[in-house]
């Protein structure tokens, strides 16, 4: 008989992780266990497509509100966000929650048990692909909270959250898609997991997931490009130049509208994404949310060699001023988002018009 590789299932790995730490309570992978199931839930709705909400008529009700961002939600935002909310409330390992698609912090009940984690989240992410049948996901963040709401056990404020990227003790995602898989860091090196729909059980299949370091490949949404700043625009303009120009090579673009897939394919083979601060709205400092988008995203693309920006600064430096806050991302191969920084850093090289966005170029504006 062929023997069967033999793969831990994520409840083995978190356990494998925990021997290395003798002190640990354990709080911790429960509290992974908590989010991995309440990704397995939202794989299952999310695979149903049309037929989850048509079947629900609570569903139809739910969405077309208008969330904290301004965007409408989707009836799969408010029940994802739900989910989310469900799994993690319960068993005693968060002190609060946080969510794109909750205004205000959420405050375990009365009754549960509260613990020392924060979570954030954004329970699904590039949901306007939803329609579509795009691929989707959730991404998730977990920070400590701070002592003083460990021992007092009181609930939790904005405040509380707004700690810098670089504090996070975890981040993930889950990205639904042809599969399912989870991606997670604890802060040594990044693992990806593949939900065997057999078992329910997320199986580790990428043990140690590193972004390459040199790519030709860039996403950036260009229908912005007239609100872009220099260096970005100096930036594409050289990947479009193509072999002629001064990268003396082709690119290629890609531009899926889910972040958590974009993030994946970088993972997976390198490639560069950009959603930059643009004067498209003065109001938003970016497209990106920096608690439960870019800094998960950039934790995970650091620890697996890769580098996340705002073009200025690492995203990791930045110390956060409220919780739905929005922020210019870039990240990926390192060598580029080194380069996107270089050109930052030298505005007057950047400002130079570059022939593609000349009188007769491409995208002019
Ligand atoms: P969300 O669905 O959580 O609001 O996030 C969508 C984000 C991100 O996933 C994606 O990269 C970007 O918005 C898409 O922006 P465009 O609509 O400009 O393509
Ligand atoms: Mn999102
Ligand atoms: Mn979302």
């Amino acid at each position: 008989m062929m023997a069967l590789p033999h793969r831990l299932t994520l409840t083995q790995y978190l356990i494998q992780q925990r021997r290395r730490f003798p002190g640990a309570s354990g709080n911790f992978n429960a509290l992974m266990l908590d989010v991995a199931l309440a990704c397995k839930s939202i794989a299952r709705t999310v695979a149903f497509g049309e037929l989850a909400q048509a079947s629900s008529a609570a569903a139809n009700e739910l969405g077309g509100a208008i969330n904290v961002q301004g965007e409408a939600q989707k009836p799969l935002d408010v029940i994802s966000n739900e989910v989310f909310t469900t799994f993690n409330d319960w068993s005693g390992q968060c002190a609060g929650l946080a969510s794109e698609e909750m205004d205000d912090p959420y405050q375990i009940p009365a009754g549960n048990k509260r613990g020392k984690y924060l979570l954030v989240f954004d329970p699904l992410d590039g949901s306007s692909n939803i329609d579509v049948n795009v691929s989707v996901g959730s991404i998730f963040s977990v920070l400590r909270a701070p002592d003083e709401v460990v021992a007092s056990g009181r609930d939790v404020t904005e405040a509380d959250f707004l700690q810098p990227g670089s504090r996070q003790v975890a981040a993930g995602y889950a990205l639904y898609g042809p599969t399912t898989m989870l991606v997670l860091t604890v802060g040594s090196g990044v693992v990806g997991f593949t939900l065997d729909p057999n078992l329910g059980e997320f199986m580790l299949t990428h043990p140690n997931i590193q972004v390459p370091t040199q790519t030709h490949e860039f996403a950036i949404n260009a229908s912005n490009s007239r609100f872009w700043e220099a260096p970005i625009k100096r930036y594409v303009d050289e990947c479009l130049a193509g072999k002629t120009g001064p990268r003396g090579k082709d690119f290629n673009m890609r531009w899926i509208a889910s972040m958590v897939a974009e993030a994946h394919r970088i993972l997976m083979r390198g490639g560069v994404f950009m959603y930059p601060r643009d004067t498209k709205d003065p109001s938003k400092p970016g497209r990106l949310r920096l608690l439960y988008e870019a800094n998960p995203i950039g934790f995970i693309i650091e620890q697996a060699g890769g580098r996340a920006s705002t073009g200025r600064q690492p995203v990791l430096g930045v110390t956060p001023s409220s919780l739905h806050q929005r922020i210019g991302l870039v990240f990926g191969s390192k060598c580029e988002v080194e380069r996107i920084e270089r050109y930052h850093a030298e505005p007057a090289k950047s400002e130079q018009v570059s022939p593609l966005f000349a009188e007769r170029s491409l995208f002019r504006d």
